[in-house]
């Protein structure tokens, strides 16, 4: 049974709309048309269709592929692209650049509608993923915690997420930042659009300025077309400006254009263009300090921090340690448990790195231990954590089964034993309470002589 879907066929070959809109339509989808990318962009942004038929043999009034990533960026729709017969290799370009599959010209009816069929399916699981999702993030957002700070700040994203605040999100290292940027964004009218954070400080301004604004073919060598910058991807979605903090001073005062005017400059253009995105900053340095010593723009400082939200040390709330390691062991080892000393060497550590470090360090301990034999106790997270440099020597070093574990213990005490009595077999099996013979045949089973 064939799943009915609006499709819309981008080709420019009258005959081809004609024809393969017919064969669609015959199968019971709704078909709509347009002559290349750009119109399909300009004409269906709101009409939303579940799929989009790309032809890449068209005559390139711009390159195929840059066609693909403008339809990926403006209609949240899977694209199939169309390709002539000696298209091959642009078909492996093309599903690289973000296709979800291809067929060749010249098409028979019924590939068609096979392909079409199962591009539509996969599209709806995808939806259905997505819905699944967003009632999950509606539970506590991703944020987890039952602590006072963390259910304040839950409560403040839920409030400010469907607003248009801008958004300044403070806090130290690894305390969720971007996870209350996501948080704002899924519980926002936007939540189906885009979520595109962008790092400020690991680019210099000038290459910083065409990530984020774009640029146009020609405008510095190397811009061999143009290309959209993320600004442009988050399109009705939200862009987190993450550690805007590193913003380098040239981009800071564009960056205010765009907030102030919702207009942007791509590198080498000379008309402004809008984007329709929310933004969110985070960072974990003082920014306040940064304006007092003029390293950051002040106007940009009050344009961003419309309201600032506060993500809380591991520290302040000790409580959520055992909530936040459970769930990340569970998330890492199926059946993991901890010994009870685990959790109160958890709870009592500082976490300097707070939530990214314990995720680490319980992950870390997860892919040492044995699933379903053995707790992960604090034994193991002090070795993992580096607070020791060696395990004591425990059954789990025997890497297996209990006759592997004994194996090891008797080639210990048998290893002991001979030392001890400088090397003297007969001692040696006296100690150990076994015949002269037994400690032989002992010791060649176990590989000793
Ligand atoms: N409240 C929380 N519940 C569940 N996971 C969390 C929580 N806070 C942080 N994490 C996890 O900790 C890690 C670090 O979070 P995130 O990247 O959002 O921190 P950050 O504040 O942006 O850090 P940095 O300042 O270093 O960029 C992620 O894996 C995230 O999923
Ligand atoms: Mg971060």
């Amino acid at each position: 049974m064939t799943v009915p879907g609006h499709v819309l066929l981008v080709d420019d070959e009258p005959a081809f709309q004609r024809l393969g809109g017919a064969w669609l339509r015959g199968l019971g989808h709704t078909v709509t048309v347009a002559g290349s990318a750009e119109e399909a962009v300009a004409r269906f942004r709101d009409g939303r269709p579940d799929l989009v038929l790309l032809d890449l043999s068209m005559p390139p009034r711009m390159d195929p592929l840059a066609g693909i990533e403008l339809i990926a960026a403006f209609l949240p729709a899977p694209v199939v692209v169309l390709t002539g017969h000696a298209g091959h290799d642009m078909a492996l370009r093309a599903t690289a650049a973000g296709a979800w599959d291809f067929i060749a010209k010249p098409i028979e009816p019924d590939m068609l509608g096979f392909v079409v069929d199962r591009a539509l399916r996969k599209a709806g699981l995808e939806r259905e993923v997505r819905t699944l999702r967003e009632q999950a993030a509606a539970d506590d957002l991703g944020l987890v915690g039952r602590s006072d700070a963390i259910e304040r700040l839950r409560a403040m994203v839920r409030r400010l997420g469907p607003s248009t605040v801008s958004v300044l999100v403070l806090g130290p290292t690894g305390t969720g930042k971007e996870l209350v940027a996501r948080a704002l964004h899924s519980c926002s009218a936007r939540a189906a659009g885009p979520f595109v954070p962008i790092h400020c400080g690991a680019l210099p301004a000038s290459l910083l300025e065409s990530e984020l604004f774009g640029h146009l073919k020609g405008s510095f060598t190397g811009a061999h077309r143009d290309q959209p910058g993320l600004i442009e991807t988050a399109h009705r979605g939200t862009l987190l400006l993450d550690e805007v903090g590193e913003m380098p001073a040239a981009m800071q005062v564009k960056l205010l254009r765009f907030l102030q005017e919702g207009t942007f400059l791509p590198v080498g253009a000379r008309a402004a263009r809008r984007a329709d995105v929310r933004v969110v900053a985070a960072t974990h340095r003082d920014l306040e300090a940064m304006v007092a010593d003029g390293s950051f723009r002040e106007d940009l400082f009050y344009r961003l921090k419309g309201m600032v939200l506060r993500t809380p040390s591991l520290a302040e709330r000790p409580g959520d340690i055992p909530l936040l390691a459970g769930l990340f062991l569970r998330r890492a080892m199926h059946g993991g448990a901890f010994a009870p000393d685990a959790v109160g060497w958890l709870a009592a550590r500082p976490w300097p790195g707070n939530v990214r470090e314990l995720r680490a360090t319980v992950e870390a301990a997860a892919a040492l231990a044995h699933p379903g034999r053995e707790p992960v106790d604090a034994e193991l997270l002090r070795f993992v954590s580096g607070e020791t440099n060696e395990m004591a020597p425990s059954p789990r070093d025997a890497g297996g089964s209990l006759s592997q574990a004994i194996a090891e213990l008797e080639s210990r005490m048998l290893a002991d034993a001979l030392a001890a009595a400088g090397g003297n077999q007969s001692e040696a099996a006296r100690t150990l309470g076994v015949s002269r013979v037994g400690l032989i045949k002992k010791m060649s089973r176990l590989g000793l002589r």
